[in-house]
């Protein structure tokens, strides 16, 4: 199978300027135009547009906004096949999803009727999929990828990413706990878990590999591994203005690896995750005066901070209006003060919450980042 590498009619130099320090880190690029300097001014990150894409340390590129497809359990499937085709419609050309999501039939329905349909071919589409961690014994990787890659009835996924770092014990049951409701872990080494997500790669049954939920020491382990084959491209974690992870973003920087940021609006509440006490993100009064400067909801605002900052971010929306908005942010540019205002709002709050055990050796939040 060949990988065509995707074109992108955009004319992108940069975004953030650190982003380009090390040697071999994700780049924005365009068609013509790609710089190594960051941007001086604001006509070079104003150039960001739907179809920018992030260059990855294997070659192949991201498209910098995604749309994310994790909803509660009881909302109806039915929904996210009419999302990601109303996302697709709307231009976006990356959809995040992940096999425990349990939406990949839907979602590979979607892509086919959009394919059909002549909106897309299959080698616009960027499609994440994630292995789930009851699937970390090496010789299970292939198996949990294949039943992705038959749910979306797709011959490839562009990119896969170990979903967490924490190990769950091996079955038929997706969520192992035990009668007092704890969770049943089983750990594998993660560099063995590596080396076959690397063994899909050759195969050519995903473009890309990488992580999630991993913090530096995790990383550091897959880097650092004797013999590795393929880098991670990225690390998806949680990352917006609340939970800014200004230090894991410059540590994935330096080492050539993408940050991809999740729950960027702060996250859908699901009460099974979430806080329901911990503060509503999109109420923010500083998103809100930032916003109105510029005609632009909250959401609009929290999704350009991020994308300033070189992060690949992802805006889950199952409703029509959120998805058109949330990829209506590529006609204005937060000014360096908005962009230090916006980082005044970090405060660590984390809203996924998987009530881990935290002394798990691999549970990931516990260092610094
Ligand atoms: N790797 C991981 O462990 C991990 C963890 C969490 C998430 N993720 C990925 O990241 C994606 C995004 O994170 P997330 O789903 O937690 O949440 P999110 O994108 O931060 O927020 C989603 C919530 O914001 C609402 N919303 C969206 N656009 C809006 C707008 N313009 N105005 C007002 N409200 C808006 C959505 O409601 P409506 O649907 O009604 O618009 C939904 O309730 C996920 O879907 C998933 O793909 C990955």
């Amino acid at each position: 199978m060949e990988y065509e590498p995707r074109v992108r009619s955009a004319t992108v130099e940069s975004v953030a300027a650190s982003l380009f320090d090390a040697p071999d880190v994700p780049q924005v690029v365009g068609t013509h135009s790609r710089t190594r300097s960051g941007p001086k001014s604001a006509r070079e990150t104003m150039a960001l547009t739907k179809d920018s894409v992030i260059k990855l340390n294997d070659g192949n590129q991201i498209p910098v906004l995604g749309l994310g497809t994790l909803a509660p359990h009881n909302v109806p499937k039915t929904q996210v096949k009419a999302a990601a085709k109303a996302a697709i419609e709307a231009g976006y050309r990356h959809i995040d999803s992940a096999f425990i999501y349990e939406n990949e039939v839907e979602l590979g329905e979607a892509i086919a009727e959009k394919i059909a349909d002549n909106t897309v071919k299959r080698k616009d589409i960027f499609y994440t999929s994630k292995l789930w961690s009851t699937f970390h014994s090496p010789e299970l990787v292939k198996t949990c990828l294949d039943k992705s890659l038959k749910a979306l009835k797709l011959d490839y996924i562009d990119l896969y990413l170990i979903h967490m770092p924490i190990g769950l014990k091996v079955g038929d049951a997706l969520l192992p706990k035990d009668d007092k409701g704890k969770w049943i872990y089983q750990q594998f080494d993660l560099r063995e878990t590596w080396q076959a997500m690397e063994a899909c790669k050759d195969a050519g049954l995903v473009k890309s590999i990488g992580v999630s939920n991993f913090n530096h020491r995790q990383l550091e382990l897959i880097l650092n591994k004797p013999g590795l084959k393929h880098k991670p491209v990225c690390n998806q974690v949680e990352c917006h203005v609340y939970l800014n992870q200004s230090k894991l973003l410059e540590y994935c920087k330096s080492k050539g690896i993408a940050l991809v940021g999740c729950c960027t609006l702060g996250s859908s509440r699901d009460e099974k995750l979430t806080d329901p006490k911990s503060p509503v993100l999109l109420q923010d009064p500083v998103l809100k005066k930032i916003g109105d400067k510029y005609k632009k909801t909250p959401a609009q605002v929290a999704v350009r901070y991020n994308l300033q900052r070189g992060i690949v971010v992802l805006a889950k929306s199952f409703n029509p209006e959120h998805i058109k908005q949330n990829i209506q942010v590529f006609d204005f540019q937060l000014t360096p003060e908005d962009m230090k205002a916006l980082d005044g709002l970090n405060k660590n709050l984390r809203y996924m919450d998987l009530k881990m055990d935290t002394k798990n050796p691999e549970y990931p939040f516990n260092d610094e980042f």
